[in-house]
């Protein structure tokens, strides 16, 4: 897909990853409204690209929340192209702790955001895109989720937030597979450790040493190479289906 065409909506697009693929994406010429709860954040971007980025605070969660912020999109841009799912929270919680065994209510807080928040609003964009005239390519839209590696190695105290995890890995093929009909593609990208508000709460010691971790190059990711790999994959006709490890070859212990 043309990323001067491109309009996109991108959840947690107020901070860290999302608010980087809502740079990335402006900068290519794309349209970008960013579904996010805190509007303080998203302020800066407003500021930043006040012809090409409009805000909605929405909670991923919601049904209503989601249907309006789709059509503050269609009206401000005109149409739907694209729908980077970035929002998502992470926890810290052990199956039996010191406390007790992990609080179920947690563990159903981070698989309502991170995977029924992702399909809410795959779900309500693949019916906008569906709609769309296609493009050369026949393709009419791109859904993009965000995973983390903790799907596939997990650490201690993170069975919620990889059970999340390995939840939008696991449908990233069968929404692929339902959505190729009407020209949607969906892709996944399962991030290693980027400096982001999420990791920038540890202490510069922990930091230090997560950055250590990654094969090459030994660093935290940026992330606007998390954006960058976004807009490829928008803008890429044949990739369909995948889930992409981005981690500089880290494999967390
Ligand atoms: N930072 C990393 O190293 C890393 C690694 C692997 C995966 N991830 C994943 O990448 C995504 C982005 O992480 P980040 O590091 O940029 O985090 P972040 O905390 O900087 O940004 C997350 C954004 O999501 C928003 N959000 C949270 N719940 C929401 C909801 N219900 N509705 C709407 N918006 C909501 C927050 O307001 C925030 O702006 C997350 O899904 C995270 O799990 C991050």
């Amino acid at each position: 897909m043309d990323l001067q065409q491109t309009v996109a909506v991108v959840s947690g697009g107020a901070s860290g990853l999302g608010g980087a693929c809502v740079q990335v994406l402006a900068e290519a010429g794309a349209k970008v409204v960013i579904l996010d709860l805190d509007s303080e954040r998203a302020a800066a971007l407003l500021a930043e690209y006040p012809d090409s980025v409009a805000f909605a605070r929405c909670d991923i969660t919601n049904d209503s929340d989601v249907s309006e912020a789709l059509d503050l999109c269609e009206q401000r841009f005109g149409k739907v192209t694209a729908a980077v799912n970035c929002a998502g929270i992470a926890i810290a919680e052990k199956t039996l702790g010191r406390e007790g065994p992990h609080p179920l209510a947690s563990f159903r807080k981070v698989q309502d955001v991170n995977v029924a928040g992702t399909f809410n609003l795959s779900r309500l964009a693949s019916e906008r895109m569906a709609k769309n005239e296609p493009d050369d390519n026949g393709e009419r839209g791109v859904i993009l989720m965000t995973a983390s590696v903790a799907a596939f190695d997990g650490q201690k105290g993170q069975a919620a937030y990889a059970a999340s995890k390995g939840g939008v890995v696991a449908m990233t093929l069968p929404m692929a597979r339902d959505l190729a009909g009407s020209g949607i593609r969906v892709n996944t990208i399962a991030p290693g450790l980027f400096l982001t508000p999420m990791l920038e709460s540890l202490p510069p010691a922990a930091r230090e040493a997560l950055g250590r971790a990654p094969l090459h190059p030994q660093r935290l990711g940026k992330p606007k190479e998390f954006g960058s790999l976004a807009a490829f994959l928008i803008s890429h006709p044949y990739l369909n289906a995948e889930a992409i490890r981005l981690d500089a070859g880290v494999r967390l212990p």
